[in-house]
């Protein structure tokens, strides 16, 4: 059958989120209001396929992994009557989907329920769509590492086998300007994630990661301001594609990243540099350290007032350090973030005994969300301090 619907996919529990930074973006880039998504599970959202939204949605979302247009939906459940099913779609499919010798690579995620193994799958859909358009006299080949079009092929929550093209060309999390791995660093969707959850809000907000290892917070919260445009071929080989400028060029949020580990901090710099955000503070700090006058005094030298604050960052989780030590650091971190009175501050943390800690310091979350971090169970915290 063909569908024609736009798929934005995160990760669980961020359905409600990635739908609101839709609403802004939408609104802010092509003047209108996405309708009401329907929810696929925890982290999917399907809206009906419009070019506009589409280019906006994979040019500047930056809380989901992937943006996908879904063009066919099976029921079939082997791989015969699927062939012939996809191959009547394409033949009656209208849509510019393909040029003459474009290459195209085809994947499938999430179909064990299928009775027929992952390789069957995508040489199925591939021989498919290869096959019918050859008979329409367009050429296409195979191009695993650069294709024109990446199709994906999953079933959905319903058990329908869907066909879709991934309108960014692969992750979105990747934006281009991590140099350094660093240890354990977040996901870059999963910051921006986290900044939504606090309301970051960089016309008022001094954002503060006073763990920050490889920089992903700070550097996420700049480009979340700025909401700088991310570029996809996919879209320009689609016809989609459209002079794309920063929707807020002049954003320029007071932003602080400080951790104890001096190489992190380099790395950090180099990601910086990277992602040309050249205005964030980075410093050699120990959390137990921070005080409140080392921000405002950065923000007199930048010649900036501190409105609001926001401590945002995902602490150690226990991998190299001991329950003691780990309580220990939990207790350190309370007793500094109890002294920024009047800021929020969020942490993302897969480990219970930081909110022991912060009880037993005498504070109490506003909000504490479920949130996976690479897959590991994890909580998000908000305290309003
Ligand atoms: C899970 S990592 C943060 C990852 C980071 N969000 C990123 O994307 O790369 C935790 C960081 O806390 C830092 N850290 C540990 N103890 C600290 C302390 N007492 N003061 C400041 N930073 C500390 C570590 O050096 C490490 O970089």
């Amino acid at each position: 059958m063909l569908v024609n619907e736009l798929r934005i996919v995160g990760s669980t529990q961020t359905n409600v989120v990635m739908a609101a930074e839709l609403i802004r973006i939408a609104q802010r880039a092509v003047k209108q209001r996405p309708p009401e998504p329907r929810k696929e599970g925890l982290g999917q959202l399907v809206y009906p396929f419009d070019p506009d939204l589409a280019w906006a949605a994979v040019t500047y979302l930056r809380t989901p992994t992937r943006v996908l247009w879904d063009v066919y939906r099976s029921r079939a459940t082997r791989l015969e009557p699927l062939y012939d099913e996809l191959c009547a779609d394409i033949r009656e499919d209208q849509r510019a989907l393909w040029r003459d010798r474009d290459g195209i690579s085809v994947e499938a995620r999430r179909v064990d329920e299928f009775a027929a193994g992952e390789r069957q799958i995508v040489g199925t859909v591939k021989n498919a769509i290869v096959d019918t358009l050859a008979r329409r006299g367009v050429r296409l080949h195979v191009d695993p590492e650069r294709p024109a079009t990446r199709w994906v092929a999953r079933v959905d929550d319903q058990g329908e086998l869907v066909v879709s093209i991934d309108l960014g060309g692969g992750s979105l999390s990747q934006r281009g300007w991590r140099r350094e791995i660093g240890e354990a660093p977040l996901r870059e969707h999963l910051a921006a994630v986290l900044l939504m959850l606090c309301r970051f809000d960089p016309r008022k907000d001094t954002l503060v990661d006073p763990m920050c290892g490889s920089g992903t917070i700070p550097i996420e919260a700049v480009e979340m301001a700025r909401a700088t445009p991310r570029s996809s071929h996919t879209l320009r080989a689609l016809g989609l594609a459209r002079d794309a400028q920063p929707l807020y060029a002049d954003a320029d949020p007071l932003v602080v990243g400080c951790d104890i580990d001096l190489d992190v901090l380099a790395a950090a710099r180099d990601n910086a540099r990277a992602a040309k955000s050249p205005n964030i503070t980075w410093m050699r700090m120990d959390i137990a350290r921070l005080e409140p006058q080392a921000i405002a005094d950065i923000a007199r030298e930048k010649g900036r007032t501190i409105e609001n604050g926001l401590l945002l960052c995902n602490p150690p989780y226990g991998e190299r350090l001991d329950e003691r030590d780990l309580y220990d650091l939990y207790r350190v971190m309370a007793d500094t973030t109890r002294r920024f009175t009047g800021w929020r501050a969020g942490f993302l943390v897969g480990n219970p005994l930081l909110e022991r800690a912060f009880f037993d310091a005498g504070m109490k979350p506003r909000i504490k969300k479920p949130l996976a971090n690479a897959n590991l169970r994890a909580y998000f915290y908000l305290f309003d301090l």
